[in-house]
């Protein structure tokens, strides 16, 4: 009975045949563990034969730190049964440990969602970073919980209303946080302002009409050089002025 039980067994776990788990658990476990902690009978609520990768172990820690402390006691298997050999147990017990060891220098930190800010943490950051005084969240759509708290990164979703919401939050913000009499001391600062211009091509030419006066004056420097040179010069003639730019 006990030796029909382990060979099928040893079939189920013929899948994952040589790797080091196999060599240092599963055979152990075959031979002197699974006659009573199989899936069938689970001894003491205890199915060694459920596990088939370190990753299985790793997961039942608590499980395997008492398998390994009974083993080393000699009271797994128990008394009166055949005892596996030292070296055997001091294979696979340290063999275990090494990998708990290991997982515990590269500590899988789990799954963390990116985390949105809740209305009030977009509110208070805008604040922060622009000096804006309003506040752009106001509108937005309430943020959900989870657990009784709003600032669970699981919890917050971007709805499509949301992302519009923003967008518009953006643009308003831009507009407060550099004000008018800015662009007009820099023309960079009028290109990431946005415009309130309802079209593109107005919101083009506003932008344009900014740096427009700056480009003609730099192009039209070597005409007018040239204009004062032929006017001065014996030669002069109106085609020299060159071609309107602008
Ligand atoms: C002949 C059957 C038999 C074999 C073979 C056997 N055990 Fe057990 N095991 C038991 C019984 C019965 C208990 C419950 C009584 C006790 O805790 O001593 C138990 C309990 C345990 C427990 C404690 C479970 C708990 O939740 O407290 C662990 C761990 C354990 N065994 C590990 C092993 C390991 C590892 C092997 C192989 C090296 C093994 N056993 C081999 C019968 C067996």
């Amino acid at each position: 009975m006990l030796a029909a039980t382990t060979s099928v067994l040893v079939g189920a776990q013929a899948d994952t045949p040589g790797t080091a788990f196999d060599q240092n658990v599963t055979g152990f476990v075959t031979n002197n563990c699974a006659g009573c902690h199989n899936e069938r009978l689970k001894t003491a609520g205890l199915a060694l034969t459920n596990y088939h990768d370190t990753a299985s172990l790793l997961r039942d820690r608590a499980i395997w730190e008492k398998a390994i402390a009974r083993v080393r006691a000699g009271e797994m298997p128990p008394k009166g049964l055949p005892r596996p050999k030292p070296e055997e147990i001091t294979a696979t017990t340290n063999w275990i440990e090494e990998q708990f060891a290991s997982a515990d220098e590269h500590p899988d930190p789990g799954h963390l969602t990116a985390h949105r800010l809740n209305r009030a943490e977009y509110n208070n950051t805008v604040r922060d970073l622009l000096a804006v005084r309003f506040k752009p969240a106001a509108d937005f759509p309430a943020d959900d919980s989870g657990f009784g708290f709003d600032n669970i990164g699981d919890a917050l979703s971007v709805s499509p209303v949301l992302m519009e919401k923003y967008l518009a939050a953006a643009k308003r913000i831009a507009i407060t946080a550099i004000p008018l009499a800015l662009t007009a001391l820099n023309p960079r600062a009028s290109a990431i302002r946005p415009n309130m211009a309802a079209t593109r091509s107005a919101w083009n030419s506003s932008t344009l009409s900014i740096f427009r006066p700056k480009a003609i004056t730099i192009c039209k420097q070597p005409f007018q050089a040239a204009k004062r040179l032929t006017a001065s010069s014996s030669l002069s003639t109106a085609s020299r002025s060159g071609p309107a730019m602008f």
